[in-house]
């Protein structure tokens, strides 16, 4: 039997399709904005140059406007949909036309903080295209104060029950017939339903109707939503791009500004009612009134306070196995459906770098302990059932290795060996 760490390693060789890494097999065969960065800080670990190639790769289908995409469609493959023809954005290679968390300046910096030397000509380079895509958020994105996202889909947490209120208003009808491929790999009682697809593709068609007209998608677009998720990562990423920058011997005011002006409109996205962050629908000013995971990212920015934390551990005591994605005690929550409950390895990775930053090492301790008992019961999985750790959606998953080799099981083994 391989040790967990090996078999991580050998996840991520055999999802690398040369300079980029697929989310896993099959559901996902191209090259995800977030899933990219996470490969890369995974490469880290046993592959420095590996690593640095996986953001360069990404970075080099940034479009001129600064926009990095979500999905860049390296080859076509029939397995996934939509592919590039629906989303008519004509780039050479195909790419989506939405953007995706933009964790990759937040993990750069870790990259770079692990291959010091090797690294500086890599960060050197990458340091003005992240800079660019900072600005395309804080300009395109961040009109409104707290970063918004013109798609479910560019929040990276796909179906969570923050949009519900946004995507009532989307006509989901004009989407016509289309076949899913999704379902076709895993169980579709643990993916979005079809409801949420037609919106989906309905506002992709709004996008390529407009030539992805970002200004117009912000402006007229059928669906458009504050994410505190979003918004406390872009926050963290801003804050890491500066001290990049610092150490680059770069001028930074630029993106302590942004940061700055990030930081001043978080309360315009604290729901008093619920005693929460919340997702707030910018064209009808209206909370979506849903505690998720979204918001308990607020310790990746050091913008967490008590009464957010009574929720934390009202929502994680309530389950078993990591930070639910959902609230377990709301109507809505559903552990095995995508991001209407289950448990992220990867956003509890991402917790757990604002809990260690902030010195709350009870809180990274417990919640490394869950995700390692996960992992070691059940595999590489996509997303895990936070009640009986049942591995949800695709196996053998890159993020899910990444975060196992930078995070979750460091050391572990090697200290079981010393034992
Ligand atoms: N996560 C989406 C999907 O499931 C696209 O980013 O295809």
């Amino acid at each position: 039997m391989t040790s967990l760490d090996e078999q991580a390693r050998a996840i991520l060789r055999k999802n690398d399709r040369g300079g980029y890494t697929v989310p896993t097999d099959g559901l996902y065969p191209y090259q995800w904005n977030w899933d990219s960065a996470f490969a890369a800080w995974g490469f880290a670990t046993f592959d420095p140059p590996r690593a640095w190639a996986e953001l360069e790769t990404l970075m080099a289908s940034q479009w001129d406007d600064g926009m990095v995409p979500h999905i860049i469609f390296h080859k076509v493959d029939p397995g996934y949909f939509p592919g590039p023809d629906v989303w008519a954005t004509h780039r050479s290679p195909p790419t989506s036309g939405i953007s995706q968390p933009p964790v990759a300046a937040t993990l750069a910096r870790l990259i770079w903080e692990m291959d010091t030397e090797g690294g500086h000509s890599h960060m050197a380079a990458l340091f003005p295209k992240l800079l660019r895509w900072h600005r395309w958020w804080h300009e395109t994105r961040c009109t409104y104060g707290p970063a918004a996202i013109t798609h479910p889909w560019e929040s990276g947490r796909d179906n969570c029950p923050d949009w519900d209120i946004g995507m009532e208003g989307v006509d989901g009808s004009r989407a016509g017939d289309y076949t899913r491929r999704d379902t076709g790999h895993v169980d579709p009682s643990m993916r979005p339903r079809k409801a949420e697809y037609d919106r989906y593709i309905a506002i992709v068609q709004f996008g390529v109707e407009v030539g992805w007209d970002q200004a117009r998608i912000v402006a007229e677009g059928p669906f458009l939503m504050a994410d505190p998720g979003i918004t406390f990562i872009l926050l963290r990423a801003h804050e890491d791009l500066a001290a990049i920058g610092r150490a680059l011997n770069e001028d930074v005011t630029e993106i302590e500004a942004w940061a700055a002006q990030l930081r001043s409109a978080l309360p315009t996205i604290w729901n008093p009612a619920l005693g929460a962050y919340d997702a707030k629908n910018l064209r009808t000013g209206e909370f979506a009134n849903v505690l998720g995971s979204g918001a308990f990212l607020a310790y990746l920015a050091d913008a967490s306070n008590p009464e957010l934390e009574a929720h934390l551990m009202r929502v994680w005591d309530a389950v078993t196995y990591g930070i639910p994605s959902a609230d377990p005690e709301a109507e809505v929550f559903d552990p095995r459906r995508y991001w209407r409950g289950p448990t992220w390895p990867v956003v509890n990775a991402l917790m757990a770098i604002g809990f260690r930053d902030a010195g709350r090492h009870d809180l990274d301790a417990r919640l490394r302990r869950e995700t390692v008992e996960l992992i070691q019961k059940n595999g590489f999985a996509e997303y895990f059932d936070p009640n009986d750790a049942t591995p949800c959606g695709g196996a053998n998953f890159t993020w899910t290795a990444a975060i196992w080799l930078t995070w979750a099981g460091l050391g572990l083994e090697k200290a079981k060996g010393a034992a």
